[in-house]
């Protein structure tokens, strides 16, 4: 890659080049180095419940076979057949207790291992092994509260060590009360001419104070926020009287997010000005159904494709892309310079927080950590470890 990061990413300065939103060689690093080491969020539990329920997703551009197997440990394979690499799965989900490959009819067993090869005995003459040509298993894959995700990397941290105080922010999204979250109806799956890291901030989240209303404008749900305040309060702990948590993002490419409507969503890139979006609606499993109806309709009206705020914003990042396309505007840096110097660490949020309510502090933490994880540097050499209170200490 030409230049050095600190020319790409000053996040001391709060200046960001352009080249990082549009050159395919940047973008090729980013695949290599983050969505190839990172640990990325595959799917909720619920969307694979039973033996043989599969799922299929990215890790980056790679394609992804999640899947739970006959004695139900789940898996997450890359969904390519060993042979000359045709996509296995080509279903969304579903459930199956093997898979075959469409091209010369390799099949798989759903725990990955290789099983059937036509001709096994007459063209390969009883010579080949089997065993070594099993589905590509991920390095590690684990999950927290429900929400499954792997990484390629096997010196990768533990995932709870990844998420460090994160944690706490999940919980305040899927774990609010007993029994954690479900989704609501299908997923929403579009494509926008952006780059990914248009849309994302990292590992960080947007709060507001306790007592601000930040919830989609619907009696039903309200009522319901008020119901469940205690029950919230005994899990979540005294933390939850100093924020309310409304938008965040897990870094690299997995966000949350709170107010209008309940979403979950994955950012996968599909070229440097490309990202395909994979959005969820979610609610507290023991919501009563007219809230779960509500928090339905809230996510379609907003935060769906089609939704008011979603079309604002999609108009906005795919114009921050594709103006960088020009070689004079590439080299003006942008400014994330809002709020620089006023942010400080927060013992009790656990995360840097902000002196004013609008600021640029989340994005220059997130590109910061970018421009660290982008040149492969080891993860025992990361100034934060992947976690930003290491960065503090
Ligand atoms: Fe899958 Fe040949 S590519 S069987």
């Amino acid at each position: 890659m030409n230049g050095d990061m600190h020319e790409l990413v000053d996040a001391e300065h709060g200046l960001i080049s352009r080249r990082i939103f549009i050159e395919p060689e940047i973008y090729q690093e980013e695949l290599r180095n983050i969505f190839a080491r990172c640990w990325l969020f595959l799917c909720h539990d619920s969307q694979i419940p039973l033996p043989g329920d599969f799922f299929t997703t990215y890790m980056g551009e790679d394609p992804v076979l999640v899947v739970r197997d006959n004695g139900g440990r789940v898996h997450a394979l890359l969904n390519i057949c060993r042979h000359r690499g045709n996509r296995l799965c080509r279903a969304d989900n579903g459930n199956a207790a093997s898979f075959t490959c469409a091209y010369h009819g390799w099949t798989y067993r759903n725990d990955g291992r290789l099983t059937g090869v036509p001709y096994l005995k007459e063209a390969y003459h009883n010579a080949f092994d089997r065993d070594r040509w099993g589905l590509v298993p991920v390095a590690q894959l684990d999950q927290y509260k429900g929400l499954w995700f792997a990484t390629f990397d096997p010196k990768a941290p533990p995932l709870c060590d990844y998420l460090g105080e994160m944690a706490w922010y999940l919980d305040a999204f899927f774990d609010r009360r007993e029994g954690g979250i479900e989704l609501i109806g299908g997923m929403h799956k579009w494509v926008m001419p952006c780059n990914w890291l248009s849309p994302g901030k990292g590992h960080c989240v947007i709060g507001v104070g306790p007592d601000m209303l930040a919830d989609p404008p619907a009696s039903e749900i309200l009522a319901y926020e008020d119901a469940i305040r205690p029950e919230m309060e005994a899990r979540l702990g005294p933390r939850l009287n100093r924020i309310k948590p409304i938008v965040g993002t897990v870094f690299p490419n997995f966000s949350l997010l709170r107010p209008t409507s309940r979403t979950f969503r994955v950012w996968h890139p599909r070229g440097p000005d490309k990202t395909e979006v994979w959005a969820w609606v979610y609610a507290d499993k023991q919501a009563p159904p007219e809230v779960k109806e509500a928090i339905r309709l809230a996510g379609v009206r907003v935060f769906g494709p089609s939704g008011s705020f979603e079309q604002d914003d999609m108009d906005n990042w795919q114009g921050c892309t594709q103006t960088g396309r020009g070689v004079v505007a590439r080299s003006y840096p942008l400014n994330y310079q809002m709020g620089l110097g006023h942010d400080r660490f927060d013992p009790a949020l656990g995360a840097w927080a902000s002196e004013y309510r609008y600021s640029e502090n989340n994005h220059r933490h997130f590109y910061r950590r970018w421009a660290e994880l982008i040149t492969g540097a080891p993860w025992a050499e990361l100034a934060n470890g992947g976690t930003r209170e290491d960065r503090h200490a």
